[in-house]
Formats: structure tokens, sequence, C-alpha cells
């Protein structure tokens, strides 16, 4: 959800902490706000609105203080204005804090603090947790970071935080549960934050803290970490940061999305790179080869995820029951959790998620994993909570994506599906070993035909955009495994262009949808020439028979859909099992520029936020 940001040590803070806002922007942006500790006084600036907006209530702040943190705000308690925003301070004005998750039992306790006479400005859960730790500081007598423990252990929910106290310049106590909290250790110098992005060009050195931990971070002390719980004391593990500045920034591209759509050539082989063999006629995946056993003798698969990640698990489980022959099912993460699923220790679960962080997974897999099913993870953020969580799995190698609105993890998503898919089928002897070398040695040309169709599709795909800009409607039609790609078409243009946009089943149409179509509304077919070809061709029929309007994804050279539709875009001819990730890119540039041409932030729509840290 948000993103929070902290810096000790010796430099001015207020620039490091504003930049390192900007790069967690991605994480939420309804509101912003910094403090600094200047010679023992808080300078506090807070405002609905962007980090942005956050600099210019700052003009006059004129401090060199060299301690201080900033959030940047996706409101769950509490619409986003000035007063709501964080940092939020304690009635003595003595503590602030920043916060990241949902404090479940905000409304207990802040109506046990009203009793003891405490105000509340906000709406928000996070000012009651900030009070909690004044009141357990006067309560107990302790010092700050117990003080900070104490309340802890009297919340329910989800966090990390990061707390100041006003007579400790020297020190921020953070500490984490569900939510990500990253330490960076400089030389006298420590920065804090929801993912390294903020300190990469000041360290390589980070800590992440796991949940139920938390750390006091002095000058003198360095990193303390401690369990939140019983207060014993935890061994420092510090690992080697492997994210550059340059893979963080936009490199010439107006938006994030535009710059990941384009990298994806690129991060379809990086998720590729020593696993697809095609000279030794094998696919290298230790995560697959080390439990074969367990997904081959599966009673069932189940695949959880959310949004984008759970389109890519519906790709899967056409890969896997087609291929491999196992059986599948793909599930919300949200719904999986609350409907008492059936599950054993013969189910595998795969979790998929670019940020490892979304709260929902997260919490499915736990239930799965006390059912004692084998959990695998398909996660682009190394390191991340889910990365932690599972028994074994396959990262993403897509870089950083910055832009909200999910592409390049997407089609390396697919990339890590489709080998696993291939793989078991090998394994399991249901495909011959032709096939497989065939489709290994197709897979390998993908990354050079996304190339292709970037460079062969953009220009067009920007005509046709500047045709349907003023649109309110949209349809995306696919059949097959091309039914999720319309799911995930739909997704991109609703997210970032606000037009309301739907995906079906093809032949689904004919049960409701239909109704709909008229000479106004645009439909989006994703019709290549597969074995379900003739079909999808009578559905474009019915769509022409009222006057809809098709745009149609095609297979190079054909001209009997061409001849029927209005635009029709190609792509390379490929096996059915690969034409997912080739009909995924035509439609990310589609969203892209009619949400330009609509005015949209593209890379931060509103109401989204890139990791979705709350249930
Ligand atoms: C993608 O464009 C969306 N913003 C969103 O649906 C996303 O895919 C979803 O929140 C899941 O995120 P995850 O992959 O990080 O778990
Ligand atoms: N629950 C807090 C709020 O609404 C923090 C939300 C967040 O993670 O951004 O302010």
């Amino acid at each position: 959800m948000c993103g929070i940001t902290g810096y000790i040590g010796y430099k001015e803070a207020y620039p490091i902490i504003i930049n390192g806002l900007k790069r967690l922007e991605y994480r939420g942006y309804d509101s912003a706000g910094i403090i600094l500790n200047e010679n023992e006084n808080f300078k506090l600036r807070k405002t609905k609105g962007k980090v942005s907006d956050l600099e210019d209530k700052c003009t006059d702040l004129n401090t060199k203080a060299t301690v201080g943190m900033g959030h940047t705000r996706w409101a769950t308690h509490g619409v986003p204005n000035d007063i709501n925003s964080h940092p939020h301070v304690s009635n003595n004005g003595k503590i602030a804090l920043i916060h990241n998750g949902i404090i479940e039992n905000y409304n207990t306790l802040k109506i046990m603090l009203i009793s003891k006479g405490y105000v509340f400005k906000s709406e928000t859960d996070t000012e009651v947790l900030v009070n909690l730790i004044q009141y357990m500081q006067e309560t107990q007598q302790e010092d700050f970071a117990t003080a900070v423990r104490y309340a802890l252990n009297e919340v329910v929910g989800a966090y990390a935080i990061a707390v100041m106290e006003i007579d400790r310049p020297q020190e921020i106590v953070v500490a984490r549960l569900s939510s990500p909290l990253a330490i960076g250790i400089g030389e006298n110098e420590y920065f804090i934050a929801s993912d390294a992005s903020p300190f990469v060009e000041f360290t390589k050195e980070v800590v992440y803290l796991e949940d139920g931990e938390m750390a006091t971070i002095t000058l003198e002390g360095g990193v303390d970490v401690h369990k939140i719980k019983d207060n014993a004391k935890v061994n420092l593990i510090i690992q080697e940061l492997k994210l550059s500045l340059e893979e963080i920034e936009k490199g010439g591209y107006d938006h994030f999305m535009l710059k990941e759509i384009h990298e994806q050539p690129k991060s379809i082989m990086d998720t590729m790179r020593g696993r697809l063999l095609v000279n030794e006629g094998t696919i290298q995946m230790a995560g697959i080869l080390d439990y074969q056993d367990k997904f081959l003798n599966a009673e069932k698969i189940i695949i959880i995820s959310c949004g984008t990640s759970w389109h890519a698990g519906l790709v899967g489980e056409y890969l896997i029951e087609d291929l491999a022959r196992i059986p599948v099912e793909v599930e919300y993460a949200s719904e999986f959790r609350y409907r008492n699923p059936i599950i054993t220790d013969k189910d595998v679960v795969i979790a998929i998620s670019q940020s490892g962080e979304t709260a929902d997974t997260l919490a499915a897999l736990k239930l799965a994993k006390e059912k004692g099913a084998f959990i695998y993870g398909i996660c682009n953020v190394v390191d991340s909570s889910i990365a932690r969580l599972t028994d074994a799995g396959s990262y993403t190698h897509a870089g950083p994506e910055i832009g909200v609105a999910s592409t390049k993890a997407f089609t390396a998503q697919l990339a890590v599906l489709t080998m696993i898919a291939i793989k078991l089928a090998k394994h399991k002897g249901v495909i011959s070993e032709e096939k497989f070398n065939t489709l290994i040695a197709e897979l390998e040309t993908i990354p050079n035909k996304v190339r292709d169709v970037i460079k062969n599709t953009e220009e067009q795909v920007k005509a046709i955009a500047r045709l349907y800009a003023k649109t309110s409607n949209f349809l995306y039609l696919g059949r097959g495994y091309n039914y999720p790609i319309a799911l995930e078409g739909a997704l991109k243009l609703k997210e970032i262009s606000y037009i309301h946009a739907e995906g079906y089943p093809a032949a689904e149409m004919k049960h409701g949808p239909i109704a709909l179509i008229d000479e106004n509304m645009p439909i989006v077919v994703i019709a290549p020439k597969t074995d379900h070809y003739d079909k999808i061709v009578s559905n474009i029929q019915e769509i022409n028979s009222r006057k809809g309007n098709v745009i149609a994804i095609v297979t190079e050279n054909d001209t009997q859909v061409r001849n029927m539709v209005s635009q029709a875009i190609e792509i390379p001819d490929v096996s059915e099992c690969l034409i997912p990730i080739l009909a995924s890119i035509p439609l990310q540039l589609l969203a892209y520029y009619i949400a330009i041409l609509r005015g949209a932030n593209v890379d931060q729509p509103r109401n989204l936020a890139k990791s979705v840290t709350v249930e």
C-alpha cells in the first residue's frame, strides 16, 4: 500500500527522504508527508496529493536535519486529506510515526485511549498506534523502544512502521508484521524503506526485517534486532543488494509503463536465461526438479493470485492441463482464503505475485501451508514475503516493475509457467521428445518475436488508440489460451484509462454481452490461427451482424479475419501455447496509448497501488 522511508546519519535528510518517497510513490500516492528532527524539534509537513505537492509545502522548511522519515499513502482508514496523511504525532507532541498496513483493532484501542483522555485529529488507525506508544511509555515507565514493543503487542493487524522520539534524534525504531521493511546499512548512516529503491545509490548492504521483528537503529549502536513478542535478540543477517539505479529509472521513456513494455524482449530472455537450454535439450529449474514428485503425484495444483497475476494463473491452468495433464484450479487469493477450501498434503499450491507482498495472496498461502500443501512461489521481487514463505519457487527475472499496471512481470510469469508446464510434461512422459524439443526451440525465439511485435505494431496501435480514445466501453474476447489474455487486456485498459472494459470467453458473448453490441462498441477479439479459429470467425460474424467494431489480433498473413474487421493487428505464427505472450503486447500498447490520449497518469492510476499489502 503505502511507502515508508527514513534516514539517520550525517547527510541532510530532506533530499534523501523526498527522493526516496518519489521512488516509493508507486506504492501509494494519495498523500505524502515528512518529519525531520532538528535539535530536538520536529519539523512536520504533510499534504493530500503527491510527493511533488509535498515539496511545494516544504519550500520554507530550511533545515539541515540529519534524521527524519517520510510517507506516501494509499488510504485505508480515512479519506486522503492533509490531516489523515502521515506522519502522525502523539498527543504530547513527542512521538512521530509512519505506517504501512492496517491496525485491525484500532477502534477498541481508540475507545480505550479516549477514555484515558487522548484526543484524535485524524480518522486513521495509525494515529491510534502512535498514542498507544505514548500511553505505554507513560504507564509502564519504560524506555522508548520497549514502549513501542509493548504497544505492538496490543495490536492486531499488519504493519511496517518507523517511529521517532523528539528527545532522541539519534534513534529510529522500526518494526514489521506482514508489510515489508528494508534497512540499508551505510558508513555511519542508515536508511529505512519499504523496499531498497530509496537507498540503492548509497549502499549495497541491506537487512530485511522478518515478520514479528523490530529494530532499534542508532548512530552509536547500529541496527539492533529483537523479536516484538518477547524481546529475544535476533542475529543481523546482512544481504548484498542486487538492484541498480539504472533499473529503477525511466531511461528516456515518458513513462515507466512504456519502458517496461519495451523491456519485455529482455525481461523474458532474462527469465529464461540459464533455464531454457535448447542445445542440451533440457529445461533447468531446480525448484521443479527437486520437488518433481510432488508435482507429478499431485492430486491437483491450485494456483492462487490476484489481478494480473491471476490472469497469468489462468494461462498456467491451460498450459499445465494441456501439456502436462495435471489437474489445475485457479483461485482468487481473497476468495480462496475465506471459503474453507478443500486442500490436503497431496496438493501443490502455486502462488503467483509480482511484488511477493500482496496481502491476500500471502494470507491464502499461509492457510494452504497450515493444511499441509506443498507451496511453490512465482515471484518477481527477490526475498519478498511470499518468496520467503514458500517451500520452493522460480523467480521471474523481469527486473523492478514500477508502473502500477503490470506488463513485463506478466509476460515473465507466462514464460515461467510455460517452462514449468513443458518440463512437467516431459518428466511425466506425456509429450514426446520431439514435441518437447520443438516447443523449447520455439520458446527460445519468443523474446525476438516480442521485439518484432512491438516494432511492427506500435504505430498501428497508436493510430487505433486515436480512433477509440473517446469511447466509454470496450469488450475483449478470446478463446482457450487467449481467454485470460482478453481478461488481462480489459484490466489494463480499465486500470489506466478508466474506460469500462470487460473480458469474456468469446463463446460466452452470445449468453449475454452480445446485448451490448452496437455501432458504438469496440470489441477486441484475439483471433489467431488455432484449432478454435473457425469458431472465433463465427463469433466475429455475429458481432458484424450487430454492427460492432472489431479490432482483431490475428496471425500474420491471415486475410480471412482481416477482411471481416475494422482493424487487424498481426502477431507471428507460433504454437498455441505461446500465443498469450505475443497477444498481450498489442493490448498493453493499446491501453497505454488510449490512456495517454485521455490525459491519464498511466504510471500512477487513481485509487490503485502497486503493491496491495492490506486485505
Ligand atoms: C496489475 O496491473 C494490477 N495493478 C494488479 O491487478 C496486480 O496484478 C495485483 O495487485 C497482484 O499483484 P502482485 O502480482 O504483486 O501480487
Ligand atoms: N492504514 C493507514 C492509513 O490509512 C496506512 C495505509 C497504508 O498502508 O498506506 O493511513
